[in-house]
């Protein structure tokens, strides 16, 4: 499966929604998440985003991305049409440790 992971809090530009096959992104407050059980593999979400946010989850170091993905897809909202994304998004790209920042 495919993992979002923290490069999308607060940037949330959500063109990654409009790609999937299978509508399994989740919508929180600043970031989504992908339901692990739905997602496909295909693969066509990660060059919609410009701020690689959605890795392989073979990917080391993502176990608790996975975790985090599959506990919220159960309890957000399903979102498969992009909105805007919040007005300051570009302040936060690529800034580090924004797991501080995750609204539940
Ligand atoms: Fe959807 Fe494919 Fe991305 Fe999985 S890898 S979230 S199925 S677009
Ligand atoms: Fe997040 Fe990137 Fe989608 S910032 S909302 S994973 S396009």
């Amino acid at each position: 499966t495919f993992v979002v992971n923290e490069s999308c809090i607060r940037c949330k530009i959500m063109d990654c929604v409009n790609v999937c096959p299978v509508d399994c992104f989740y919508e929180g407050e600043n970031m989504l998440v992908i339901h692990p059980d739905e997602c496909i593999d295909c693969g066509v979400c990660v060059p919609e985003c410009p701020v690689d946010a959605i890795k392989p989850d073979s990917e080391p170091g993502l176990e608790k991305w996975l975790s985090l993905n599959a506990e919220y897809a159960k309890i957000w909202p399903n979102i498969t049409v992009n909105k805007a994304p919040p007005p300051d998004s570009k302040e936060w790209e690529g800034k580090p440790d924004k797991l501080q920042y995750f609204s539940p």
